[in-house]
């Protein structure tokens, strides 16, 4: 049994539970308690009243519960960490849970890191000390995306046209989940062109509408939305023999073949051909599944450190290209 110490018990660490809408796990508490061969056996959180919550709520007795991450590390005892606390800290919690010893997996919250000196630090460390790093954007443990990429791989879909998109919320914050299902799909991004949208930055965090070129030379347009109005979060591939559309923040997948036209003769046209509903529940149980294997098998996480910098590098991209007016290269 591998034992898991929580880092940040707000809403994606435990709260979203409160949620009774919410059908499945959604949190990383939950998903350590579900998967099998792993224990959530510590917690750690700097507020005391969120960390009490969780406490009681998943049975973890007091002296198991840290008010801080560094004495929850330094009782040792935990095979895996998992780190949901607010962004500016996730470089610095990430370097040192790694540093522990004993750890030999990292689930780490998006992004990796703020600045990509320190993104590539916490990739560098989870490969020399031969950590399992896994950075959760949680699509890549979706198994509706995954049928996607299946049908993209196997050739099922032709030739892919275009991809379009909506986002909103910040390029860094949730442009960066569009831009890593993107690389995820059709491979490496070579550049990144931003410009000004009419959508609401987040916490400073700019929303621009981009042009993608990725290293095949497919191009993508990722339109922001203002946030403040509602959640929007789509992908729209357009290929030879079909659509595929990621809606509702990829709760929905929408499948269309290309026919014969009901309208016209000898007109050919995408039509429904499928809805697919099972949507992005249990992620982090995915997730959490996909860590224990990592380090059972010696693997890169299903969503690994370099992914998460190569995330953090386009999103970082399109922050300069905003501020250059000219398309920003890819490394
Ligand atoms: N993958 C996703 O789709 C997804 C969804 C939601 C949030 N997130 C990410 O998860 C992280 C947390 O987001 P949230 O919405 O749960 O935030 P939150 O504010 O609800 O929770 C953060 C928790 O961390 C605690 N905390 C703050 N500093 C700490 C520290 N130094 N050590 C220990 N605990 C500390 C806070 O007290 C709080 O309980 C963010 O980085 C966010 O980007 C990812």
């Amino acid at each position: 049994m591998m034992r898991a110490g929580l880092i940040g018990c707000g809403r994606i660490g435990c709260e979203f539970d409160d949620d009774a809408a919410r059908i499945g796990i959604y949190t990383h508490a939950a998903a350590y308690r579900a998967a099998e061969g792993v224990s959530l056996h510590a917690l750690a959180d700097a507020d005391p009243a969120k960390l009490a919550k969780a406490a009681e709520r998943y049975g973890i007795p007091a002296e198991r519960c840290y008010a801080s991450a560094d004495a929850m590390l330094a009782a040792g005892g935990l095979d895996l960490i998992s780190i949901a606390a607010p962004d500016r800290f996730h470089a610095d919690l990430a370097l040192k849970a790694m540093a522990t010893p004993g750890v030999r997996g990292v689930l780490l919250e998006k992004p990796l890191a703020l600045s990509l000196d320190e993104g590539r630090a916490v990739v560098a460390a989870a490969q020399a000390r031969g950590i399992a790093l896994a950075v959760n954007y949680s699509r890549r443990f979706c198994p509706a995306h995954a049928r996607v990429r299946a049908a993209l791989d196997s050739g099922e879909l032709g030739r892919v046209q275009t991809v379009t998109g909506f986002y909103g919320k910040g390029v860094r914050h949730n442009g960066s989940h569009w831009l890593d299902l993107l690389r995820h799909f059709f491979g490496p991004l070579a550049s990144v062109q931003a410009w000004p949208s009419r959508a609401a930055a987040f916490e400073g965090d700019p929303s621009p509408d981009l042009r993608i070129v990725l290293a095949s030379g497919l191009v993508a347009h990722l339109q922001a939305s203002n946030h403040l109005d509602y959640s929007l979060f789509e992908m729209d591939i357009v290929a030879e023999h079909g659509r595929v559309q990621l809606l509702e923040s990829g709760h929905r997948v929408i499948w269309q073949r290309v026919a014969d036209s009901p309208y016209y003769a000898g007109y050919r046209l995408p039509q429904l051909a499928e809805v697919d509903e099972s949507g992005m529940r249990d992620l982090l149980l995915h997730a959490v599944q996909d860590l224990r294997d990592a380090v059972l098998a010696v693997r890169v996480p299903r969503c690994s450190g370099e992914d998460g910098l190569a995330a953090l590098q386009a999103a970082e991209a399109a922050c300069r290209s905003l501020q250059s007016g000219q398309a920003e290269a890819l490394p």
